[in-house]
């Protein structure tokens, strides 16, 4: 298959690449080292991503920001960015998606954890994350029969505790969160929100 990958040069989207490509034609894009350029918070840009691409059999998200911040210091432009960044860039990577996705293609977003299990200083993410896990569900009803839709929600990942000085076992390996990836793409599954925490 040829399977896009929004956020190829990241950690979870390397892991994707590595777990996918001895299999399929992995395409990569971010907003700079990968095979096309994309910014997931310019709409106009996500256009001409799918442009440069011919036709893809599936496309798979592991990219967009949101503000970590106290809600008190939260800026409206904050909630703009987070908005706008993760949640809308997702969102419109699906709506861009017609005509360049194969039909019966999969779409697989990422959304993560503090959806379900806020903390302090969640308050933004917590709300796209939640918001993508319900917009994935929606788009899979829509698009049935055109297109997979469906969401991975990870949960700390143990190479994002480690960068932070935090103890590495209390997350998942990325490489465990790419097998989620792998099961979107492959399993005939759609609005399926996939966790992949540790228990
Ligand atoms: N790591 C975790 O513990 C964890 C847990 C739960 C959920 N998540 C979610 O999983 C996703 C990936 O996380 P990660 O840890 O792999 O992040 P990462 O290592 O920072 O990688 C992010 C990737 O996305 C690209 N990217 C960033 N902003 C972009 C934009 N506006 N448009 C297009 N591409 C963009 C980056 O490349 P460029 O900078 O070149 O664009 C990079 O390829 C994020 O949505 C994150 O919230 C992560």
């Amino acid at each position: 298959m040829r399977v896009l990958i929004v956020g190829a040069t990241g950690l979870l989207g390397k892991e994707v690449v590595r777990l996918l490509s001895p299999e399929h034609q992995v395409i990569g894009a971010s907003r700079k080292g990968s095979d096309l350029s994309v910014d997931l918070a310019d709409k106009a840009s996500i256009v001409s991503m799918y442009h440069q691409l011919e036709t893809v059999d599936a496309v798979i998200c592991a990219a967009g920001a949101a503000k970590f911040a106290p809600l008190e210091s939260l800026t409206d432009e904050d909630f703009a960015f987070s908005l706008t960044n993760k949640l809308m860039g997702q969102v419109n990577l699906v709506r861009c998606s017609v005509g360049h996705v194969e039909e019966g293609g999969s779409l697989t977003l990422t959304a993560g954890i503090l959806a379900q299990h806020p903390m302090a200083g969640s308050a933004t993410v917590s709300i796209v994350n939640a918001g993508i896990e319900a917009f994935g569900r929606s788009a899979a009803l829509e698009l049935k029969g055109k297109a997979r839709v469906n969401v991975v929600s990870p949960g700390w990942v143990s190479e994002t505790l480690a960068a932070m000085g935090q103890a590495r076992s209390a997350g998942v390996p990325a490489a465990a969160v790419a097998q989620a990836y792998r099961r979107c793409l492959l399993e005939d599954i759609t609005g399926e929100v996939i966790q992949v925490v540790k228990w």
